[in-house]
């Protein structure tokens, strides 16, 4: 064959293959939880493209972006209203999108966007019921990389609207809300991340995959402060079966920096949400953060065990009052354990003693306490003296 016509047909053949495997193949997208930044937790409903731009030059400019955040992510408030022909536009706010977009993608880093199945987002700006393939069409034409996507008014507009008394129809027609948006998405030909809001209604983590999920809430909103942060890493319990690369579930974004939290709190939250291998999004504000808050979100130690390429979520193993053991097993064999004491201070009087045998494991154990980075041997039954609402993260790469 001519080398024209051999290549012709060679590209013409492995680029139906390329497209013919788009469709079919899994999603190849967020093989490790999605990082990034979400202007939801510090801004709310005053976000403007102003501060997404600023939110793309800090992490850049704070190592951030070189640490593994590279998403963008505008949360609710950037919608205005529908033209004659049903195509969404911006608000004030956001004067235009596709500039947005390429400024972000100027400094290396994603563009993340929101939207609801109903006729209204959760702030109460349009929203993408029956408009689903010219929204998703709209983000690909912007050059958006992540769609999260918030069930709130689908709740009154169509499942108790459609089916008043009939729960289990009501979650038959938000998974099918969850399903067309997918669909939409994939018909665009971008890829883009796809992340459901629904705050764990019926198992999501059972059914979310499957509806296109790469990443799922699994609770209600989180809050800065040790009480909301606490009960959402208990109700994560239970749920690391149904995490792995692709498909993550997802304990709310990171309220590292914000509110009240003491430093110890800071450290426990981004510990146990990299231990949870969630999506480690930071809602802070990037501007003004502190010294001590930057080596908290860039802590690589920290970092790589969220984005351990095996994606295995971590397992509680377990409480003895009011300290609580987790583990998860990383890849190379190596396995990280995490001791929380979600108590009063522990002294040397009546310290927490930790049980290796209750992790399977016997004899000293040699690893790196991830926030001191110093070297650390654990051995059974050694008493272990934590601050408050503190954490001991410790890596084992040769558990025995
Ligand atoms: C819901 C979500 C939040 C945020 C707001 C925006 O409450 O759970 O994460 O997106 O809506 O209105």
């Amino acid at each position: 064959m001519h080398r024209f016509a051999a290549f012709f047909v060679t590209t013409v053949v492995l680029g139906s293959l390329t497209a013919a495997a788009q469709n079919s193949a899994p999603s190849q997208l967020a093989q490790t939880p999605p990082m990034g930044w979400n202007s939801w937790n510090y801004f709310a409903g005053r976000v403007t493209d102003q501060d997404i731009r600023h939110a793309a030059d800090q992490l850049v400019a704070t190592g951030m972006k070189d640490a593994g955040y590279v998403y963008v992510n505008i949360d609710d408030t950037w919608e205005g209203d529908r033209d004659a022909n049903g195509v969404l536009h911006t608000n004030s706010k956001f004067p235009d999108m596709k500039a947005l977009a390429d400024y972000v993608h100027s400094k290396g880093l994603k563009l993340g966007i929101y939207s609801s199945p109903g006729p209204q987002t959760c702030a109460g700006y349009a929203a993408s019921l029956d408009h689903e393939v010219q929204d998703a069409q709209l983000y690909a034409s912007w050059g958006i990389d992540y769609l999260k996507y918030d069930l709130c008014s689908f709740r009154s507009a169509a499942m108790t609207a459609q089916a008043p008394s009939d729960k289990a129809e009501q979650m038959r027609l938000m998974i099918a809300a969850y399903e067309k948006m997918d669909k939409a998405l994939k018909s665009t030909g971008r890829p883009i991340v796809y992340s459901f809001c629904q705050y764990g209604w019926d198992a999501v983590w059972e059914w979310g995959p499957s509806a296109g999920a790469n990443l799922w809430r699994t609770t209600g909103d989180i809050q800065a402060n040790w009480n909301s942060i606490y009960s959402i890493l208990n109700e994560q319990a239970g749920l690391a079966k149904y995490a792995g690369p692709g498909h993550w579930n997802d304990p709310d974004m990171l309220e590292v920096g914000n509110g009240k939290l003491s430093l110890a709190e800071n450290r426990t939250h981004f510990s146990m949400w990299a231990m949870l291998a969630a999506p480690l999004l930071a809602g802070n504000d990037l501007p003004n953060m502190k010294p001590e808050i930057h080596d908290i979100l860039t802590n690589r130690d920290v970092i790589a065990i969220d984005q351990d390429p095996l994606g295995h979520e971590a397992t509680r193993a377990y409480s003895d009052g009011e300290v609580d053991v987790w583990t998860r097993d990383l890849s190379g064999g190596a396995r990280a354990i995490a001791v929380i004491n979600a108590g009063s201070d522990r002294y040397s009087t009546h310290p927490f003693h930790l049980s290796l045998a209750k992790l399977g494991l016997s004899g000293p154990q040699k690893g790196k306490d991830l926030w001191t980075g110093k070297e650390i041997t654990l051995t059974d039954d050694m008493p272990i003296e934590i601050a408050s609402h503190d954490i001991l993260l410790v890596r084992i790469p040769e558990p025995k």
